[in-house]
Formats: C-alpha cells, structure tokens, sequence
C-alpha cells in the first residue's frame, strides 16, 4: 500500500482561472477547478467544448495561456521536461484515442509501464497485471494479441495499462465509450474503488450520466468556452440552470450549441473551395 499523502486536504490537481487554446482560437476561459485525493470528478461537455483539451493542460501537454495548472503541488509553467516526466509518473492517463502497442500483446501492453517505472520480479508482475486485468474481465485475454481483441476490449485493456502503477492521479478521457452495459457498469465501479481503496483521485470525461453520476463526488460542465456549472450529482440534477437541464435530459432545442460554430478561418476555406 501506498502511504498516505502528507497532507490529504492538499489538491492532486488544482485549476486557477485558468485560459486554454490553440493558435489564435481560445477553447476555454476562467477555468477553476479542485481534484483531491480520492475523489472523482467528473467532466462533462458537448462535443468539441475542450475537456479533451483541459486534460492535456493537466498532463502539462498544453500550458495555460492565463492562470495557474497546480499538478501535486507543482506550477506546472514552473516545472521544465525532467519535472514534468517525474510529476507523470504519479498520474495514469487513459487517452481518448488510447493507442494500444500493436505489436505486443495484452499481457505486455498492461506490463509495460511497470517495466519502465518499478523493477518487481517476474513473479510479482506477472501478478500485478494479471490482477488488474482480471479487474477489467480480461485475465484470460491476457495471451491475446492486440488484432485479436474487439474495440470494447482494447478500451478496456487501456484502462488496466493506466492504472497499472495505481496512480495517485488518473485521467480518464472517455473511459465508457464503446462499452456494453455491463462492461460499463464494472468500468465505473473499478474507477470508484480504486479511488476508495487507494485514495486515487479520478477526473472522468464521459457523456454517460446516469453512470458519471452514480459514481462521481463532483461534477464539472464545461459549455460556451467557460465552466457552466459544477457542484454533486444532486446539486447539479436540481439546478434549475437551462443550460444544466437541457445537457442532462439531452434536449436537441435550448441554450446548449449543437452545431460546431462558424468561423473566419472555415469562410476563408469554403470561400477558396468555389462549393459555395
Ligand atoms: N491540436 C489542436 N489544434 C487546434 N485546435 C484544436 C486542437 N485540439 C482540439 N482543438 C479544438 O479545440 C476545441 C476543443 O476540442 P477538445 O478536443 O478539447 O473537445 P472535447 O470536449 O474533448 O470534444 P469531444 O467530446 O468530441 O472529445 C475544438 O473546437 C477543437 O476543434
Ligand atoms: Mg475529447
């Protein structure tokens, strides 16, 4: 077992006012936000509206453009290459597009940040990775070769690699997408239980609800470039917000933008394609 952090009111991560974008296009501003140990925070958002982009400020991929990312403590605009390898070494990261290694197989993919990271006897981490693919119903898959396993079940050997190390810290981009029910229903309950059992924190992007909310301590809904509402599950179910109730019943008319917005750069493009 893991010792416990110093100080387990300290935030794993923290988000102060903080500015994100790409070139001269702003995703998201005054973001604040508060992940402790333990906890599981969900983050929710039509599509296109930046969650994938607030996990890659997390990860230090992307830096803020204004305020603050804190990472265990660390500024991350204060923290150069070897740092930042070293803070990533707390955290596990399930990527949307989580890219399998092709030529290794389940068994190995799952392995492999062991072998980068702890130097365990074969034994033990033949152990640990069996362990947590049985954690996702995979044990027996664990020969497999990557070619050999279904879309669901490459999402689900991502997710055993990203919580290998039991991180302090995991960031799930899409955890449930192309799950069956019941595979979905283990995935959320693995994702809770690894936050009760070893005080990992969770920051969840997902579009399932009913799952998010059965499992999540805080709920983050990001909309319209800037963060529209936050609070529990309860708290957020009972807002009377229209922009709340429309993303939560799935509404196609009200507040929420279905259509991705029209832009100089896309006018300048479809004037230069002579269609219209
Ligand atoms: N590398 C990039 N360069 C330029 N723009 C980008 C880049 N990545 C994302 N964007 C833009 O940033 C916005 C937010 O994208 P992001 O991937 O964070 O959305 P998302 O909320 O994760 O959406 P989804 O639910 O579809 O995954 C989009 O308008 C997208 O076009
Ligand atoms: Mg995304």
């Amino acid at each position: 077992m893991r010792k416990p952090p110093l100080n387990s009111n300290q935030p794993v991560l923290h988000l102060d006012d903080v500015s994100l974008g790409y070139g001269d296009f702003t995703v998201l501003r005054n973001i604040s936000l508060t992940v402790l140990p333990g906890q599981v925070v969900a983050m929710m958002g039509g599509s296109g509206s930046g969650k994938t982009t607030l996990l890659r400020a997390a990860t230090g991929q992307l830096m803020a453009r204004h305020g603050t990312v804190t990472l265990f403590g660390q500024n991350l605009s204060h923290t150069d290459q070897s740092g930042l390898q070293s803070l990533r070494q707390r955290m596990g990261v399930l990527f949307q597009q989580g890219a399998l290694f092709t030529d290794l197989n389940v068994f190995e993919n799952v392995a492999f940040p062991l072998r980068e990271h702890l130097k365990l006897s074969t034994k033990q981490l033949g152990q640990r990775v069996l362990e947590k693919l049985a954690a996702v119903g995979l044990r027996a898959a664990a020969h497999l070769k990557v070619a050999e396993i279904s879309g669901g079940m490459a999402r689900r050997v991502a997710l055993a690699r990203a919580v290998v190390l039991e991180p302090e810290l995991v960031l799930y981009d899409e955890p449930f997408a192309g799950l069956d029910p019941i595979s979905l229903g283990v995935t959320a309950r693995l994702i809770r239980s690894l936050s009760d059992r070893l005080g990992c924190a969770s920051v969840v992007i997902t579009h399932d609800i009913a799952e998010s909310f059965a499992i999540a301590d805080e709920v983050y809904l990001v909309g319209q470039g800037e963060l529209k509402a936050q609070g529990t599950p309860a708290t957020l179910g009972a807002s009377p917000d229209p922009y709340v109730q429309q993303f939560l019943r799935g509404d196609a008319d009200g507040p929420v933008a279905f259509d991705y917005p029209v832009t100089p750069a896309f006018e300048a493009w479809l004037a230069r394609t002579g269609i219209q």
